[in-house]
């Protein structure tokens, strides 16, 4: 049985990556995609989503526009790092063909309330941004803190040091609030940490046997390669967002740690993710987080993505 799912996406290169790993595998069932803003402004992340999905013959997935800004501000600076990492346009400066399509009118937050409600413990939410419109689907309707379904969230860094702090990560660090109500839940919830994406390569190889397997892959090898170039400076950068969505489908990849996570949300460690020492003793913790990953067997996914 096909696995139901919704990515949640602020569609730069590394999410890209993600979107069409699951819109392309035969295990996923990909019922939508909301997109959220942080590599880039929401809108620019969601005509980004239309466009791959288009380029990857998936016309029929439909697209949401969900928060322009995290639940703590009416306004998003978008990084200047993340203008450097994902190019100007999110794609690593690609000129990707425009979708024909547009977003849906429904919002992001109301599609995610419809599907959870709809597949209630057969649904995987995953998201590779901030945390902000799953915040808000809690805000609007409490009861889904009880919400029987999965969500798998790339962010945060437990063991290794933080990407935007010594301690935080770049999607936690844009709506720490959000990732903290979200975590608190009761909802069964794995946390995708820099300490696993980290471990896991992309590589120029990579991006060879894409270019060979067609157009959309020549694409999708274009935006790798600068993004390869503008992470790491070498023939390889990390996995972040794609590790997320492998995990809704293949947990055995990863080894996790069960215990109640909370979000710090002031002072120098503001966004870093933390074991909630208030729940140390709780029987049946909601949430895990990945810790260490067979990453040869992530890799190898990521090789076969266009076969
Ligand atoms: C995360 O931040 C974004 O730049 C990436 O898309 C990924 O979701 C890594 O810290
Ligand atoms: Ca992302």
């Amino acid at each position: 049985m096909k696995t139901h799912m919704i990515l949640d996406l602020d569609t730069g290169v590394d999410d890209s990556i993600a979107l069409v790993y699951a819109a392309l595998n035969p295990m996923i069932d990909l019922l939508g995609v909301t997109g959220t803003f942080g590599n880039v402004q929401t809108p620019v992340g969601v005509q980004n989503a239309l466009n791959i999905l288009s380029l990857v013959g998936r016309e029929d997935v439909p697209v949401f526009t969900g928060a322009l800004s995290s639940i703590s501000s009416d306004v998003f600076n978008r990084h200047e790092v993340s203008a450097l990492i994902h190019g100007e346009n999110g794609v690593g400066q690609v000129t990707l063909p425009v979708s024909k399509r547009s977003a849906e009118s429904e919002s992001a937050v109301d599609f995610l309330i419809r599907m959870m409600k709809k597949y209630t413990d057969n649904l995987v939410i995953v998201t590779t941004g901030p945390l902000t419109n799953m915040a808000k689907v809690l805000m609007k309707e409490p009861s889904l803190k009880q919400w029987k379904g999965r969500v798998v969230s790339m962010g945060g860094a437990l063991t290794v040091r933080g990407n935007v702090s010594h301690f935080a990560e770049a999607n936690i660090s844009q709506d720490p609030k959000a990732a903290k109500m979200v975590f608190e839940s009761d909802i069964d919830t794995t946390i995708v940490p820099l300490d696993v994406t980290m471990r896991s390569r992309l590589t120029e190889k990579h991006a060879e046997v894409w270019k060979a397997s067609g157009e959309a892959g020549t694409y999708l090898a274009k935006m790798l390669q600068y993004y390869i170039k503008n992470t790491l400076g070498t023939d390889e950068t990390y996995v972040h967002d794609p590790s997320a969505v492998m995990y809704g489908i293949h947990p055995e990849y990863f080894t996790v740690l069960t215990s109640a996570i909370t979000v710090e949300i002031e002072g120098v460690d503001e966004g870093r993710i933390v074991v909630d020492q208030t729940r140390l003793r709780e029987a049946n913790p909601t949430s895990k987080t990945c810790i260490q990953v067979q990453s040869e067997k992530v890799e190898a996914q990521l090789m076969e993505l266009f076969n």
